[in-house]
């Protein structure tokens, strides 16, 4: 197995300071994607909240079976829950601290339904993809941080925080941050309710009122205007035909 120790360890230091302590992190070089990686361990290996990072992937993966495209600088990484609940919409709960995490250093990001982070010129900045197995639901991350070159076809589409501030980002001190927004989000829920959470993503995507279309999963579009999005279970809420429809996944457009 291709362990990166030292920056476990300077991880390891920087969540301490953090008052985290006992956080499981395995750091790879090189993995296929860090969601496969994360279910292939071992249960002895692993833990609540095991985090898999990896500073290069051969086959990251997205959400509708796209390829995520892992360029230099961005962060790839997977959190393994055993202690989850399913009617949690953990993707959202993910996409929310990393909007938080950027936050502390630029105001000019903010949240898509349902799970994607955009620069406030509306190019990706991070993506979130959820899968649950057998007794793990791991939450993968993406997130362009230093990333100075995209493939072509993601140039419209993609950026990354150092393309947009001219600003390098320490990595090692992005993660812990988010790793850190993470864990208390995953706290305040477990422990409470996700409504406040909700409550926050809502705001965070300054979408209440706009007129969206959502392609469904099944490629179905429904139109309509957004309402909001229901705080149990983070469905987006339209109003359509004077009527509300909930809509559970899909892909978001504005018009
Ligand atoms: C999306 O926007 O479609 C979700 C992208 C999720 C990418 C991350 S990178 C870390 C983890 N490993 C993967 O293969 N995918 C996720």
């Amino acid at each position: 197995m291709n362990r990166n120790f030292e920056k476990e360890r300077r991880l390891a230091g920087l969540f301490s300071v953090k008052g985290i302590t006992g956080l499981s992190i395995y750091c790879f070089s090189e993995v296929e994607s860090t969601m496969d990686t994360a279910f292939s361990l071992p249960d002895s290996m692993i833990s609540d909240r095991t985090v898999i990072l990896a500073d290069r992937q051969t086959h990251g993966r997205g959400r509708f079976e796209r390829t995520w495209n892992d360029s230099e600088g961005s962060i790839a990484l997977s959190v393994i829950l055993t202690d989850f609940d399913i009617h949690i919409p953990y993707s959202m709960v993910a996409s929310y601290a990393v909007y938080k995490t950027f936050r502390e250093y630029t105001g000019r990001v903010l949240l898509k339904w349902i799970n994607d982070v955009l620069w406030d010129n509306g190019k990706k900045v991070s993506g979130v993809l959820t899968e649950e197995r057998a007794a793990r639901t791991v939450i993968g991350i993406g997130m362009n941080i230093n990333t100075l070159h995209f493939p072509p076809e993601l140039n419209g589409i993609a950026t990354s925080y150092r393309r947009e501030s001219g600003e390098l980002l320490d990595p090692e001190d992005f993660i812990s941050n988010l790793i850190s927004n993470l864990l208390s989000l995953l706290d305040d829920i477990h422990s409470g309710s996700i409504k406040a959470v909700l409550t926050q993503w809502e705001n965070a995507s300054k979408m209440k009122g706009r007129n969206a279309v959502v392609v469904l999963d099944d490629q179905t579009r429904v139109s309509g205007i957004i309402k909001g999005l229901d705080k149990k279970t983070g469905a987006l809420v339209l109003i359509v035909d004077g009527r509300e429809r909930e809509v559970y996944g899909g892909s978001i457009s504005f018009k």
